[in-house]
């Protein structure tokens, strides 16, 4: 490590009229914890922040369907978000809100300086207008057939299916997507990013991030130099969000996903104000050159991170850029494609009530969809958690410290001489360690999730072989070797199974909290004459009635 490292980390900003699923946590929210609980191990200087996307034409929607106010909305679902990632442990060291203050004044300076330099102008351009709702229809308020792949059922702003990202106006066979009604023309002064200018510029930055995951890289890259980047209009005829601070913009809003980027900023503003004690605290994460940047995303917000945010901060030009965008595939359920309005989903509310939440994390690291799409199914989630997390990470820790706990007077014995098999086994979990960070340094969540179950694995087989139980003789070293790996795992599992570790090092007697590791300690040594408490199992098998019933909720709650 490098002294005085300091990392900045991002995860997508949630919208706030919806509850996140186990795919939003496979794919953005638990690789971001697992990257950031390791970085502060490593004693750098992390600041991991989210917070609700509340200004989407989306909520605008949501709340005119329920009767409601956008901001009653998302008062409403603000407190159900951030508990839902408090409970799993999600590490945020803020979760901030688009609709403070702060954020406001973050999208009005940003946009005055971007209005200064030339990056922004005025144009007349055709509207969608429903003569029903009396409204203009940007976005998801108009719904029709996508421009590009002729994709039925798309909103006006981008396609689902083809994920090209276009203006309303363009949608072909437009519909009000409240009243159904088929609008008219309408012309409007709006306001234009000159993004066109900037497609030089952005792919300079791209080209030396080839380091990133291949097909971000890959799509990004094509993307700019097939298409190249045109002006998009960014200011909206509606009153809920950030005012355009343009001359002439009065009554208009900037663009939902033109300003909830700079989300990112403001909540890091939001904790410098309100969590570090110092307002200017942002700026040495901001603002200096040294510090990297980790967005972490799903593949549906590829284009806003690894182009538009990078073209924005370029205007802008006083901002550090993306270091890593670090994008996910997405999850599917029981070999279908996921869909919310149709049920088919596993809500981590719903899995919270009933699971561990290091036992969801388990699952969300172990088919992170890093490379392609994967299969959330009830069965493999049983067989993952019973055979992998139980059946040889859970076993191998309770074996030791119940041998230990029961056999050995609940004190870590006084080795004899080491063997070459013994010296083999100290080492490698310091290996281990070493393998783990480097996994973990490439976003390589996967990969590092399997080192910690090798390092069990080996120690199981390690203990197979010393047989504690019939030599008393070796019992002792054994039993010596084997706690120090026992502690050495609690160490390097911490930013996966942070509760976990807590425990281990609980049952430990450690006197230690998991947030007070360093990574440097999966080498300590626990000397021997350590007394220990008494273990109880780390967790609980998962049943074949409980997949069964599971099934059977999924499946009832799609067919209503
Ligand atoms: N709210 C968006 C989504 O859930 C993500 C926004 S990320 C942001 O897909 F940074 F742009 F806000
Ligand atoms: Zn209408």
């Amino acid at each position: 490590m490098k002294l005085g490292e300091k990392v900045l980390v991002t995860a997508a900003l949630p919208y706030s009229y919806a509850p996140r699923h186990f795919g939003h946590l496979a794919g953005a929210y638990l690789p971001a914890d697992i990257f950031a609980r390791f970085k502060r191990m490593r004693g750098a200087e992390v600041v991991y922040v989210c917070g609700t996307d509340e200004n989407a034409s989306s909520i605008v929607i949501e709340a005119m369907k329920r009767g409601t106010t956008p901001k009653e909305l998302c008062d409403m679902y603000y407190p159900v978000q951030k508990e839902v990632f408090e409970k799993l442990g999600i590490s945020f060291d803020i979760f901030s809100r688009t609709s403070k203050p702060i954020h406001y004044q973050v999208v009005r300076e940003f946009y005055l300086r971007l209005w200064e330099r030339g990056y922004i102008y005025p144009k007349t351009i055709k509207q969608w207008w429903c003569p029903n709702c009396e409204i203009f229809l940007p976005d998801r308020f108009v719904i029709g057939t996508c421009p590009k792949c002729g994709a039925p059922g798309q909103y006006g702003d981008v396609c689902e299916v083809c994920g090209s990202w276009y203006e309303s106006f363009e949608i072909i066979d437009p519909k009000c997507s409240i009243c159904g009604s088929r609008p008219e023309v309408r012309e409007k002064t709006h306001f234009f990013l000159k993004l066109s200018a900037l497609t030089e510029k952005v792919l300079e930055y791209v080209k030396d991030k080839k380091f990133w995951r291949k097909a971000t890289y890959n799509k990004t890259v094509a993307w700019l130099e097939k298409e190249g980047l045109k002006d998009k209009d960014i200011t909206r005829d509606y009153s809920w969000g950030p005012p355009a601070p343009f001359p002439g913009a009065e009554g208009q809003v900037i663009y939902n996903w033109a300003e909830n980027l700079l989300g990112y900023i403001s909540a890091t503003r939001d904790w410098a104000e309100n969590i570090a004690g110092n307002p200017e605290e942002w700026r040495r994460f901001w603002t200096d050159g040294s510090v990297k940047l980790y967005c972490f995303i799903g593949k549906d917000n590829l284009f806003f991170h690894t182009i538009l945010f990078p073209a924005l901060l370029i205007a802008h030009g006083d901002y550090i850029l993306p270091y890593n965008v670090v994008v996910n595939e997405f999850v599917n359920l029981e070999g279908e494609k996921l869909s919310t309005s149709r049920g088919w989903v596993v809500w981590l509310h719903e899995l919270l009530e009933r699971y561990d939440p290091d036992v969801i994390r388990y699952y969300a690291a172990a088919i992170a969809p890093e490379t392609r799409d994967t299969d959330f199914k009830w069965q493999d989630f049983a067989e993952k958690v019973n055979g992998e997390l139980i059946g040889t990470y859970g076993n191998f820790v309770h074996r030791v410290l119940s041998f230990t706990y029961s056999k050995m007077g609940g004190v870590i014995p006084r080795p004899g001489e080491f063997d070459r098999r013994d010296e083999e086994m100290l080492r490698r979990r310091i290996d281990y360690a070493r393998m783990l960070e480097e996994h973990i340094e490439a976003c390589e969540f996967r990969k590092g999730l399997r080192a910690l179950l090798d390092l069990a694995q080996e120690g199981n087989a390690y203990m197979n072989e010393k047989a504690p139980w019939s030599s008393p003789e070796n019992a002792g070293t054994a039993i010596y070797v084997l706690c120090q790996v026992v502690y050495s795992l609690a160490v390097i599992s911490a930013p996966y199974l942070p509760f976990t570790s807590q425990r281990i090092l609980d049952y430990m007697n450690i006197g230690k909290k998991v947030s007070e590791l360093r990574w440097s300690d999966a080498e300590a040594i626990i000397p021997p004459g350590h007394r220990i408490n008494e273990p109880k199992p780390l967790f609980r098998k998962i049943t074949s009635e409980e997949v069964e019933e599971q099934m059977r909720k999924l499946l009832e709650r799609l067919k209503k």
